[in-house]
């Protein structure tokens, strides 16, 4: 069937209602990437098994990543006349007990992580509220999600589908107000009124350089020629962050409304969804939504009989990180090798084939179709003066609570570590934030109350990037992660411009060499003068940003590279050649652990004999430190200082026997 009208339109909605909401009992599974790699696929098959065991007539559906990754695999069931409750850290056991504790017509209140009371359909300013008209009382003790701390700050706008939608079934989105914009922009706004709101919504582009995407759909469509072309970037190549790929996941559709909005006002008749292919699920699931936005028409010739045609092929990028710079995107795209080029002129004058072509990042394109249904006054009540809307942030690192959180901009770095995040593990102290992906800054515990916009980051030398943001605590050394992201620039670092090729090269070597305790005088003086090399001679942002991990860091944690340098010390003792590990006679208990697990067999002792480590055998692994139990904690790690001389051997079997 063709949708035509929005009578068609609210028909399919209809079936997409009863999808959503079924007047039976339905178990809905994270199966996002992130629910797979925790076990969700089994948690499913023991549902599965159970229901099928007990009898039930239940339906079974799968949605994506609702953003809440360390309580994956999440289960949630919703039962006519319940809210949705949602159950953490689920695994095919408690699959199983939770079926049949619904046979029972018990839930399980102790494993329910939250309760969803209602629904916000944002494009259509509607709220689904839960029918509530047999729930036990129990269920009032049970938290709603927006009383959990992880959600209490958070604003769904570009992931307002994740989690709550199967991806699989258009019909699911058009039911929660999917496609309605894309209707009412055909019939009612001319492509400037489009450009116009979008350009009021102060909308910038989540890709990273944040320029505002209204503007450059403005230049874009002002440019000289008939063929345009729109593009959908989803090459997310940093480490770390994954919130195109939920996205693309968990609501294909809204980037694909959003495309096909933009290719209108831009005067585009074909676009491109570049996805990379290690995300696998992302692929399938936007192929997926274009096959079914073709089938209904709203892909395709004449969509919604508004004489506007657009068509959109899907591209697997191989995997490179610096195909998602725009131009290296393009090359790619017209099967070339994937190298940037020399800009102006830029993909909005002359891109793909030529043509001027408008490309925007996943998260941009998803955030369109509910500025333009709710407005740009709703959309920038949101945020900082510069900076409009939310933020969609992977946060990880040492975090208790990791996970895809969207914020609205202007929050604090420390709401974000410590409300949304729950704060630093094991009672760790906090040490720097790094944002924006391998060229982004370390930011520093004096800036936790930064509040997070394009120009704030900028200012303490990080950059917003495209959102990843790693919280490192005090066990990290400042001098080792700069290493580790410029090492991963170096990799990444197509070579085509000599700065970049030959500089962050030597940026690596120098820093390898200071974490070897190789670093001589005048390193640093180095590594500042080749940074400003790196930066200003490169030809994209890749090489333009790569010296901020060694920037940001040398500002802020200069005493570590010195304590490296000058004291042959690693303040963190995190750098392998500098770091020793001994066993304190007095507080070993002779129990064996450590001596069991050293790979090198570098631990000699016995049941009665306190252990001591032969230093010329040790690989410096850490693996006794890690397995000695904390209430002995007799494995010491110590860096800049020598490692007393051993126990002798008739003193090693007194130490039991003294306690
Ligand atoms: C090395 C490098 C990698 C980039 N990778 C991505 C990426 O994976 N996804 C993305 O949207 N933008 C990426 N960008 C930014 C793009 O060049 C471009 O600015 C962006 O896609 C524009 O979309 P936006 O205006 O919606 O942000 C990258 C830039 C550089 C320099």
């Amino acid at each position: 069937m063709k949708i035509r009208t929005l009578d068609d339109l609210q028909q399919i909605g209809q079936e997409g209602t009863e999808l959503l909401y079924p007047k039976k009992t339905k178990i809905i599974v994270g199966l996002g990437t992130c629910g797979e790699a925790t076990g969700a696929g089994e948690v499913l098959d023991a549902i599965s098994q159970e229901v099928e065991n007990q009898k039930l007539d239940v339906v079974i559906s799968p949605t994506c990543c609702i953003g809440f990754c360390q309580k994956e695999p999440l289960v949630d069931i919703l039962q006519p006349g319940w809210p949705r409750i949602s159950y953490g850290e689920m695994t095919p056991e408690r699959g199983r007990e939770l079926i049949a504790a619904l046979a029972r017509g018990e839930f399980k209140k102790e494993w329910a992580l939250a309760k969803i009371e209602q629904e916000e359909y944002l494009v259509e300013d509607r709220v689904w509220r839960y029918p509530q008209d047999s729930p036990p009382n129990e269920l009032d003790e049970v938290p709603t999600y927006e009383q959990l701390p992880f959600y209490k700050k958070q604003r769904k706008i570009a992931m307002r589908n994740c989690g709550f939608i199967d991806p699989e079934n258009i019909e699911e989105y058009i039911a929660r107000g999917g496609y309605r914009t894309l209707y009412r922009v055909l019939k009612e706004f001319s492509p400037e009124q489009v450009i116009a709101e979008v350009t009021k919504s102060g909308l910038r582009g989540r890709g990273g350089a944040g320029f505002p995407t209204g503007r450059k759909w403005d230049i874009c469509r002002k440019a000289a020629g008939d063929i345009k072309y729109v593009i959908c970037n989803g090459d997310e190549g940093d480490p770390g962050a994954y919130m195109d790929r939920s996205i693309l996941e968990g609501d294909p559709h809204s980037v694909l409304e959003g495309m096909i909005i933009g290719a209108y006002a831009i005067g585009a008749r074909e676009g491109y969804a570049y996805v990379r292919a290690e995300y696998p699920l992302a692929v399938k699931n936007i192929g997926r939504a274009i096959e079914q936005a073709e089938g209904y028409g709203l892909l395709g010739e004449n969509i919604f009989d508004s004489g506007f045609d657009f068509a959109i092929r899907l591209d697997r990028g191989a995997g490179a990180f610096v195909c998602g710079e725009e131009t290296a995107l393009i090359a790619a795209l017209e099967g070339r090798v994937g190298e940037p080029r020399l800009r102006p002129p830029y993909p909005a004058q002359s891109g793909l084939w030529d043509k001027p072509t408008n490309i925007n990042n996943v998260e941009t394109w998803a955030n369109v179709p509910a500025i333009i249904a709710r407005g740009a006054d709703w959309y920038s009540q949101y945020g900082t003066e510069t900076s409009k809307g939310t933020k969609v942030f992977s946060l990880v690192g040492k975090i208790e609570n990791t996970g895809l959180v969207e914020v609205p901009m202007g929050i604090t770095l420390r709401e974000i570590v410590y409300d949304v995040g729950g704060g630093i593990p094991d009672g760790k102290r906090f040490k720097a934030v790094q944002t924006g992906g391998p060229s982004g800054g370390c930011v520093p515990e004096q800036f936790l109350d930064l509040p997070v916009d394009f120009e704030r980051l900028t200012e303490v030398g990080a950059i917003m990037g495209s959102g990843g943001l790693i919280v490192m605590d005090e066990d990290t050394c400042m001098v080792d992660v700069a290493k580790y992201f410029v090492d991963f620039l170096r990799r990444e670092s197509c070579g085509k411009c000599t700065s970049c090729r030959e500089g962050i090269k030597r940026m690596h070597e120098i820093l390898a060499r200071v974490c070897e305790g190789e670093g001589k005088d005048g390193d640093l003086e180095l590594l500042e003068e080749l940074a400003e090399v790196v930066r200003d001679a490169s030809l994209c942002g890749l090489g333009t940003t790569a010296p901020n991990p060694v920037l940001t860091t040398m500002r802020y944690f200069r005493d570590e590279y010195e304590a490296h340098i000058k004291e042959g010390r690693c303040p963190a003792c995190v750098c392998k050649t500098l770091v020793s590990y001994y066993i304190i006679p007095d507080k070993c208990e002779a129990c064996l652990i450590c001596l069991r697990n050293c790979p090198p067999e570098a631990i000699s002792g016995g049941k009665n004999q306190i252990h001591v480590i032969d230093q010329s055998k040790c690989t410096k692994c850490g693996a006794c430190f890690d397995v000695c139990p904390p209430r002995f904690a007799a494995v010491k790690r110590i860096s800049g200082e020598p490692v007393p001389a051993a126990v002798p051997p008739k003193e090693r079997v007194l130490v039991r026997a003294k306690r």
